[in-house]
């Protein structure tokens, strides 16, 4: 895809009652995108169906999260994270992501589903931000990305642990 990599730094809002889903495979591949989805990140759904979802993965992103978001899924656990998107123009939008495993009736994974609202400001601003500016720095210190993730990993862990609080009770004190 031409468009691939370049950014135009605007910011693309969705409202306050729409809800942004997608499911994905046991390896991250999309299988389904509702219309909010296809509407926000500019692209048709012939184009993301079958593709990894760090399709539309923003370079602000910190590592970390989707390091502890994939431990969780794999652990059978949901997460709540902020994440920056990058549509297929290059412009980005901020949601809140509920990531859930999706079990068959046996119980087994066969998949995993991210449903995203609009998130505050406040927190966004106040908090989210400075903090992923502050983890890309960290993992960005590193030459080798993998030393990178476990270093912003292990600042992430200590913020958060300073405050004495679980991940979870982090994002839900924001
Ligand atoms: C259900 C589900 C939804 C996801 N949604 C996003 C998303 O909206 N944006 C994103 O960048 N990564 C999302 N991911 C994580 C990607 O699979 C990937 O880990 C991430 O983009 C980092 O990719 P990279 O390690 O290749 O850089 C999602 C994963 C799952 C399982």
């Amino acid at each position: 895809m031409s468009t691939k990599g370049h950014l135009t730094g605007i910011e693309t809002f969705f409202d306050k009652d729409e809800v942004i889903v997608t499911k994905t495979c046991l390896k991250g591949s999309i299988t389904y995108a509702n219309r909010t989805f296809l509407r926000i990140s500019e692209y048709d759904e012939n184009e993301i169906i079958g593709r990894q979802h760090n399709l539309i993965r923003h370079p602000d992103m910190p590592r970390c999260v989707f390091k502890l978001l994939w431990a969780r899924l794999q652990a059978q656990h949901e997460i709540f994270a902020y994440v920056v998107n990058r549509s297929k123009l290059g412009n980005h939008y901020w949601v809140l992501a509920h990531v859930t495993p999706s079990l068959n009736s046996e119980r087994k994974v066969v998949g995993f589903h991210s449903s995203r609202r609009v998130p505050e400001r406040a927190p966004l601003e106040g908090t989210i931000i400075p903090l992923y500016h502050d983890l890309r720095q960290r993992e960005q210190q590193e030459a080798d990305p993998k030393r990178g993730v476990e270093a912003s990993s292990d600042m992430l862990q200590a913020i958060i642990q300073n405050k004495g609080v679980s991940y979870d009770q982090f994002i839900f004190s924001l």
